[in-house]
Order: C-alpha cells, then structure tokens, then sequence
C-alpha cells in the first residue's frame, strides 16, 4: 500500500518535473499582435519577440524593412509595395500612391482639383471625400481607405509569413494631428484587411518610446517628425505639437522646379508631358537621396520634348543632364529648412521648457538625415540629436513596443505607457 502510494507520488513528482521541464524548453510564445506604421511614402511592420525580449521589424521576401506606400492597378491584378511602384513608370495613371494624406479627410473640391493637378494619377471629389479613379478593363473609383487596406493586408502576410501563425491583431499609429474621422477610416482600413484595431497610437508618442520613453531616467523626448514636432514628458499629461506642414516632398519639389527651369535653358521648352515630370520627379528623388550622402551627383534623364515644328508638334528626345550639389540643393531649400526651428520652438514654450530641459532629441522620417537639417537642430540645442533608431523605423520599433504591451507579452517589470485615442498618460504595469 505504502509502495503503492510513494509510486503514485514519484509518478506525479516525475509528471510535475515533466511539466516544468516542459515548459523551460517550451519554445517562447509567438507574438499575437503585431505593430503597424502606415505611413505616407513607406510602411513597416513590427512585432515585440518574448523569447529575446527585442523588437522585429519584419523584412519582406528580400529583406526590406519597409514597403512603398504604392498601389498599382492592371488588368489582371492589384499590386502593392515595391512591386506596385515598379509599375509607376508604365502605368502612372494607376499607381496610386500618397493616399494617407486623403485618408478620412473632408474636402472642397476647388482643392481637390488642385491636389490632382499634383499627381500623376486622377482624384476625384466624391461628396466631401476624396476617391481615385482607375481605368484597366473598365473604369472605377477607389477609396484612400481601400488603398491603405492594400498595403495593411500585404503587411499582415509578411508578418504571418515570418512568424508561421495567422495575425488578426494589431496597434497602428497616425499622425498626431489625424482628427476622430481620420483615425476611424484608418480603422476601416485595417478591418478591410482583416485585421482588428486594439489601439490607435499617435506617430510621435510611438517614436519616443523606441527611444526609450517608458524608461524612467527619460524625462522629456522631444521628437522631430521634420514638420511636426512633439514633445513628450514625463510631467506634462498632454502631447505638444508644433507642425508648420512641411514634408520631404517639399524639398522634391523645388529640386523640380529647378531642373524644369534648367531643361528649358538647355532646349527652350519645360518639360510638359506627364511621363516626362514623373521621370524628372523620381531622378530627383533619388539625387535628393544622393545628396544626404554624398556631395554631388550627376543627374541623367532621357525625356520626350515638346518642340513645335511649322505645321504639327513635334516629340523630341533628347538626354538631360545636369550635375547637382548638396550646397545647391541646401540654397534652393535653406527657407524652408529654417522654418523646422518654429514648430520646436512652440512645443518648448508651450511645455514651459528650456531647450536645456530636454533630454533626448529624437529623429522621424528619412528626411531627418538631410545633414543642414541635422545641423541647424544640433545647433539648436547645443547637442546632438540622438539617432540610435534608425529614422525610418522610429514610429514601427515604438508600434511593436506598444503591440507586446496590448499582447501581454511585455515584461511586466518595465514600466509602460497607455495611451488612450488622443491624450497621453503613465500607467505603471509592475
Ligand atoms: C482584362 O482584360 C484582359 C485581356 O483582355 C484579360 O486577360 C483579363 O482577364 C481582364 N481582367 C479582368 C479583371 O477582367
Ligand atoms: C454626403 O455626405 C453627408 C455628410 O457627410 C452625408 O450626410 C450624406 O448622406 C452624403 N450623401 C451621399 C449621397 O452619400
Ligand atoms: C468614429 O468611430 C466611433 C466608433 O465607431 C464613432 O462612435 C464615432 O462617431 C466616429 N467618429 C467619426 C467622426 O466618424
Ligand atoms: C539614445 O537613445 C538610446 C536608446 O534609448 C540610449 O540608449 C542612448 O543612451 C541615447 N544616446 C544619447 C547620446 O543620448
Ligand atoms: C546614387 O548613388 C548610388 C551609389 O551611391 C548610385 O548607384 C546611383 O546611381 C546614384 N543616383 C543618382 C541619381 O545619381
């Protein structure tokens, strides 16, 4: 009877050893909400791993960390990401991209008319809401949520792909200035692609906590997201945001205006076929690039003039080429560049905050890398900006940060912040 019991006991002792050595070789649980950043010219996707308690930004089929926000329409498909913006040289009229800046906004349609003139692909007014229209086989209008559902659900299968389990969960961020609409088509968005929306997180709020916000020698973060900047701190309860509506498309252009003005000195006439502006806009997009890197570059762009012969148009080849530099492109650009110091300045006064006051500077978006905008905000502050988080995956490591919260996942010692739709607050989760 005795042997009896004490075989029972050891069987329940070895199941009880089974189990708990079971679970200290158990692999770690996989990430049940993922971390999105929509954002207007790239998106990323991000997940919080338990195991080594780091952040993933998943890659795609070739390792890239984010995915243009383009969607191209065919005939015989939808193509999102880089394989849509593939296409924008041979199917510009329905290679919608930008579509975030449309996104839940209410118009008149005297500026919607304008903002089409701006693209090569056509917007329409639809009572108040912006839509897209598309011609492959037929003709049909797509809405700027649809477009953000496209490239949401892309995201979810790169994340499904990488972690081996499906994904319905998820955190994403908008834009600190997106009204209660905007936040909700977003929302639209996400659920078209199947996915549920467990909290909306603003931009900059995310960007600070990949630079450690939730850390409690951090006190106040001030993020600068070009046009916009934020401050976050530990004291004040509310976000600041100071946004003068700047944005590195800005700098684009006047690289634009510039070559247009170049290549009617060179041929006497500007460059007028849509093809042609949109091959000329993304050879200086990427000098623009260039420049951050290097001091010059040499710009090389074969186009389809416009000439007029005696009795009929004429198209003529012809190859532009010009070489531009880093101090030309700061020249055409330096006004607008100054003006990034006004929205800082107001989130500082508004904060009641010395510049001194500030403990980190952050970084967001790739135009943050343009060195004279790195320098005047140095400057600025007497120190330099910190850039341990790559400026391009700022908003996504904070995203994912907040995705292992909602998922629990999250160690429980590490203090956190929730943020409720629109305002800031501290909650302790230890
Ligand atoms: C569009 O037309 C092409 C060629 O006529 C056809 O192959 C394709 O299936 C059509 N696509 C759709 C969506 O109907
Ligand atoms: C147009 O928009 C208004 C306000 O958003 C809405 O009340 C109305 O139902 C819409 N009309 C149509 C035809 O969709
Ligand atoms: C946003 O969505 C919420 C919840 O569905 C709803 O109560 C609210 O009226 C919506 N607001 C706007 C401006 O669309
Ligand atoms: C920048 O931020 C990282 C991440 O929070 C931190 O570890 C590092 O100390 C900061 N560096 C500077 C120079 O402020
Ligand atoms: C930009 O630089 C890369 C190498 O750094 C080069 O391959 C590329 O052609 C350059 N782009 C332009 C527009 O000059």
């Amino acid at each position: 009877m005795a042997g009896e019991m004490s075989m029972i006991g050891s069987v329940i002792l070895a199941l009880l050893l089974a189990g708990y050595l079971g679970q200290q070789y158990l692999p770690p649980p996989k990430p049940k909400v993922i971390g999105l950043d929509l954002g207007t010219t790239f998106c990323s996707v991000g997940v919080f791993q338990a195991g080594t308690g780091e952040i993933e930004v998943i890659g795609d089929d070739e390792g890239r960390k984010s995915i243009p926000s383009v969607v191209s329409f065919t005939p015989t498909g939808v193509l999102s990401g880089h394989e849509g913006q593939e296409l924008s040289d041979i199917n510009p009229q329905n290679t919608i991209y930008d579509a975030k800046r449309f996104i839940g906004k209410i118009f008149d349609l005297e500026t919607l008319e304008k903002e089409s003139a701006r693209y090569p692909f056509k917007v329409i007014y639809n009572n108040g809401s912006a839509e897209f229209l598309v011609s492959t086989n037929s003709t049909f209008t797509i809405t700027p949520e649809f477009i953000g559902s496209r490239l949401l659900l892309k995201m979810k299968k790169m994340a499904e792909k990488q972690l081996g389990v499906p994904v319905e969960k998820a955190v994403i961020s908008v834009p600190a200035e997106f009204d209660e609409r905007q936040r909700n088509y977003t929302i639209r968005a996400a659920n078209l692609a199947g996915l549920d929306i467990l909290r909306v997180i603003n931009e900059p709020t995310a960007a600070a906590m990949a630079y450690g916000l939730h850390k409690a020698e951090v006190f106040n973060v001030l993020v600068v997201d070009l046009g916009v900047s934020s401050v976050w701190s530990h004291i004040n309860d509310l976000p600041l945001a100071g946004n003068n509506k700047l944005g590195g498309q800005d700098f684009t252009q006047r690289l634009l205006q510039y070559t247009t003005e170049r290549v009617r000195q060179q041929f006497g006439v500007p460059p007028t076929l849509k093809a042609d502006i949109q091959i000329l806009r993304q050879a200086v997009e990427a000098a623009k690039l260039n420049l951050t890197q290097q001091p010059h570059v040499h710009l090389h762009v074969p186009l389809h003039l416009q000439t007029t012969g005696i009795n009929e148009d004429l198209e003529e080849k012809v190859l532009f080429e010009e070489e531009l530099t880093r101090e030309l492109f700061e020249k055409l650009n330096e006004d607008l560049f100054q003006k990034i110091l006004a929205p800082i300045e107001t989130v500082l006064i508004e904060g009641h905050l010395e510049k001194q006051e500030v403990d980190e500077v952050v970084l967001v978006g790739g135009s943050t890398r343009i060195p004279r905008i790195r320098q005047l905000i140095s400057q600025y502050f007497g120190k330099e900006p910190n850039t341990s988080v790559d400026p391009d995956l700022a908003v996504v490591t904070g995203v994912a940060i907040q995705a292992g919260i909602m998922g629990g996942s999250w160690p429980l010692q590490v203090s956190a912040i929730e943020i409720p739709n629109r305002q800031l607050r501290k909650t302790n989760f230890g």
